[in-house]
């Protein structure tokens, strides 16, 4: 019996990294799993085949969540398949960095479309069923840059910036109707995303952690798993960073 059982939980971006995480320690509390994926297809199979193993349903469905009709098309089709949605985790994100008088706007557009944009729109698409069935939870992705800045992620830092005020702004909204909205903003995360990052500046990150080291997505995953569960159901609106003592 795990706390999150007969609930459904729908997870953008979980064929790797932080997502992948959250897909598993959700089906490890109980729920069944919806996870989109945007390329890998073989990840996404994977982490499926996991959550099969623990006795839950999983299905995957392709989409770039900044594509309005994809959207559409995959919400539709995991109404389809699993009834109602009780708990939405906006996982995917990316980054285009540069500085900023070298961004163009086709990477502002790009990483706003897909990390803000995206997000709300999802969110848009699942919450009246939620709000009817008078139960559910938000869990938004966010990221430390969005509370610290950072050199070079303008475009990022200003739709991180974006989810934590969406996510506080649909707290207020939704609360009254059992939904709790959320965001945990990891600070540096041992994943895909940072293996781009120049080894000299992982450095630098490390130095500026209390931790002294860069956290690990099953680390994130367990925070959004608490938020997720019954237990959490007086927060709301708020953001957990989850960034060994980097920012506070
Ligand atoms: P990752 O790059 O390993 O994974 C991102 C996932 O999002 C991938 O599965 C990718 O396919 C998916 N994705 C990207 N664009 C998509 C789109 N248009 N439609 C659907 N899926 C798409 O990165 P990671 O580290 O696992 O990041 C997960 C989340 O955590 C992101 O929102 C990221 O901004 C955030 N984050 C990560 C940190 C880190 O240090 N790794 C720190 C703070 C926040």
């Amino acid at each position: 019996m795990g706390v999150l059982d007969g609930k459904v939980s729908f997870v953008t971006g979980g064929s790797r990294g932080i997502g992948r995480a959250i897909c598993l320690a959700l089906a490890e509390a109980g729920s069944d799993v919806a996870l989109n994926y945007s390329t890998s297809r073989e990840a996404a199979e994977e982490v499926a085949a996991l959550i099969h193993k623990m006795g839950r349903k999983a299905l995957i469905y392709q989409a770039n969540v900044s594509n309005p009709d994809e959207d559409d098309t995959m919400v539709a089709q995991i109404v389809k398949d699993f009834g109602l949605v009780h708990i939405v985790v906006n996982n995917a994100g990316i980054t285009r960095d540069k500085s900023f008088v070298k961004m163009d706007r086709p990477m502002w557009h790009e990483v706003l479309n897909v990390n803000l944009t995206g997000p709300a729109m999802i969110i848009h698409r699942l919450i009246k069923p939620m709000m009817e069935h008078g139960w559910g939870r938000i869990i938004n992705i966010t990221s430390i840059v969005g509370q610290m800045g950072n050199f070079g992620q303008a475009n990022y830092a200003a739709a991180k910036g974006g989810l934590m005020a969406l996510t506080k702004t649909l707290a207020r909204e939704f609360a009254k109707k059992g939904v709790t909205v959320n965001a945990v903003a990891p600070g540096f995360i041992d994943t895909d995303m940072t293996a781009d990052v120049p080894s000299a500046s992982l450095d630098i990150v490390r130095q500026m952690t209390p931790m002294g080291r860069l956290g690990k997505p099953e680390e994130v995953a367990a925070t959004v798993a608490f938020l997720a569960s019954p237990q959490a159901s007086f927060i709301t609106g708020e953001i957990i960073g989850v960034n060994g003592g980097m920012y506070m």
